[in-house]
């Protein structure tokens, strides 16, 4: 059925595919059409974080969330929650409250979680708990702050140690025993000396936490893949099997693809290159049992990719990460998708 978006075609195979969305876009009929068309999953771009729901201490502010909300209830989509602890997207109250010691940084931790998991628990039943709180392995990727042993250092880490992440998730199911609680993370894909170190450090993250008795429920992987970096089925198979035998679900949660400067400028060249990567890194993840692929947008046109100067190409292209090109259409990247949810072509 050529019009079928890729939501149910995902779901003919019992896989539940979504996107990110930004609800400031949701005016834009395109950007609503294509969002109904496709998507059977929403994630909130920002709407879930710190920075937007409680921009001042105990001023919360749920109506960009809401606005997600009434758009998903309206189209029959689910919501899922990110991100409740990330060192990015804080208010600077925050960042204060975190330097002024444990109890204080205990106290609104458990605030935010009593207001945002109370509100938000009949809608959203799968949060990002934590995310990105291991270290980076002093490769290429942005943001090299250094590590604290094997977690990176943020103001969560400073304030309340190495146990933040477990006190994150412990104080989650407190509050909900029925909510998917996620660890999401990125650079986990790729064949490299980057990518199987990060695989290493999140793997012991995730076996200490289930060993400990931490409620986390799921992995989720952010795979926003580098085409300069090589991918092998074979490494990447291996950790997902790993994080499955913990008794952990696996999430693709944030899919695009970032282009190396150095590849065709052709857009067929570039675009088959795309959809290669993808269907084998989504058929890959499939394979071990994720049973949710969300891509981080939809359309190139409203991808931070192109939006962000950290990762748009220095050459005035931009990216085409996504499974719609700026205009709408579908991409090869669509159809690889569309492939890997039917088990073709892998
Ligand atoms: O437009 C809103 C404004 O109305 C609102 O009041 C404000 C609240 O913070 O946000 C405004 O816009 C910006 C928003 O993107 C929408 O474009 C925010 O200023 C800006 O901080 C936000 O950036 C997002 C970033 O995370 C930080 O939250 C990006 O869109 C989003 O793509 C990016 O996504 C991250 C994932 O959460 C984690 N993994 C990496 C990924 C890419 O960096």
């Amino acid at each position: 059925m050529p019009g079928e978006g890729l939501g149910a075609r995902a779901r003919r195979a019992g896989i539940l595919f979504g996107t990110a969305v930004d609800s400031g876009r949701l005016q834009d009929a395109g950007y609503a059409r294509q969002i109904q068309a496709e998507a059977r999953l929403l994630v909130p771009e920002w709407e879930g974080k710190w920075a937007a729901l409680q921009p001042e201490e105990g001023r919360f502010d749920f109506a960009p969330l809401g606005t997600l909300l009434d758009f998903a209830s309206r189209h029959g989509q689910q919501l899922r929650g990110h991100a409740l602890v990330w060192h990015q997207a804080m208010p600077a109250w925050l960042t204060t409250a975190l330097a002024s010691g444990p109890a204080r940084s205990h106290g609104v931790l458990v605030a935010h979680l009593d207001a945002v998991l109370a509100r938000t628990a009949p809608a959203i039943r799968d949060w990002d708990v934590v995310n990105e709180a291991v270290a980076n392995p002093g490769g290429p990727f942005l943001d090299e702050t250094p590590a604290i042993g094997e977690l990176r250092d943020t103001p969560w880490l400073r304030a309340l140690g190495p146990d933040y992440v477990a006190l994150a998730f412990r104080l989650a199911r407190e509050r909900d025993p029925t909510l998917r609680l996620t660890y999401n993370d990125y650079g986990l894909e790729g064949d490299t000396p980057f990518a199987e170190e990060k695989r290493r450090r999140v793997l012991r993250l995730l076996r200490r936490m289930v060993e400990a008795k931490v409620p986390v429920d799921a992995l989720g992987l952010q795979a926003h893949l580098q085409l300069d970096e090589p991918f092998r089925p074979e490494p990447f198979a291996a950790f997902l099997q790993e994080v499955r035998s913990l008794g952990l679900a696996l999430l693709v949660t944030e899919l695009d693809v970032r282009e190396a400067r150095a590849i065709p400028a052709e857009l067929a060249a570039r675009d088959a290159l795309v959809a290669t990567r993808v269907r084998a890194v989504v058929g890959t993840a499939l394979e071990a049992g994720c049973r949710t692929v969300l891509t981080w947008g939809l359309s190139d046109r409203d991808s931070w990719l192109v939006r962000d100067r950290e990762v748009a190409r220095r050459d005035g292209a931009t990216h085409r990460g996504l499974p719609l090109d700026a205009e709408g259409r579908r991409k090869p990247m669509w159809q690889a998708l569309a492939d890997a949810f039917a088990g073709r072509g892998g």
